[in-house]
């Protein structure tokens, strides 16, 4: 199996994409990350959390006793979070790089990952979750699956990067694997355009 190579990173000046209307359209934000695992009472972080299209389902689903931790690379697009959701009283924005969050070890329940993952390297990506997640803690991932699988009609815009982008379930699985992993869900989204994984790693 070949190694995912990010090839892309989003455009800053799309940050106002991310907040469109259409994608609730296509995904309803809080019954997916509670699909997902997403539950009360969790720490969880948002690694690429963008402009927080996710970010208040997650803050939703973990309600007052939970918090979440939005990390974004990107200063113009995290602005777009920080008008909406800044001061929220279980929300912490972090401007920082995900390969190396400056977060504290083993702190976390759960590290949510939406559309993200194809753009970093995975290997580092996935160190840096296990270092921040507590033991058997949750990685939820979120990303593109095939191209086929996407209706431009359905997505109008949303259609999502070209197929040698994107990171199919397979090669994710791989680097999963190869990092000492183990899958404990799989969900898709429009017949497999959109899909999610979940996964543990035993102490
Ligand atoms: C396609 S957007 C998805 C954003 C959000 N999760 C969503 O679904 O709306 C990918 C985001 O990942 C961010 N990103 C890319 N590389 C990153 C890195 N190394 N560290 C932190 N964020 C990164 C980009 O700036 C962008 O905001």
């Amino acid at each position: 199996m070949v190694e995912h190579q990010p090839k892309h990173r989003f455009d800053p000046a799309r940050a106002r994409s991310l907040l469109d209307p259409q994608r609730r359209l296509i995904i309803d934000p809080l019954a997916l990350v509670q699909e997902m695992g997403i539950s009360t009472g969790m720490r969880v972080v948002d690694l690429g959390c963008g402009a927080g299209f996710f970010t208040p389902a997650l803050l939703e689903a973990v309600g007052t006793t939970g918090l979440v931790a939005a990390l974004e690379l990107q200063q113009p697009v995290v602005e777009l979070l920080q008008e909406n959701w800044g001061g929220h009283p279980g929300l912490d924005i972090i401007v920082s790089d995900l390969l190396d969050t400056g977060l504290a070890a083993t702190e976390w329940d759960a590290v949510f990952i939406a559309f993200t993952l194809h753009e970093v390297p995975v290997k580092a990506a996935l160190a840096e979750v296990r270092r921040i997640l507590r033991p058997n803690g949750l990685l939820a991932i979120l990303d593109w699956g095939h191209m086929q699988s996407c209706p431009e009609r359905e997505l109008g815009q949303k259609a999502g990067p070209p197929e040698e982008e994107r990171l199919l379930p397979a090669v994710l699985r791989y680097h999963l694997v190869e990092a000492g992993w183990q899958e404990t869900a799989y969900g898709e989204r429009l017949g497999g355009c959109h899909y999610w994984i979940n996964a543990r790693h035993q102490p």
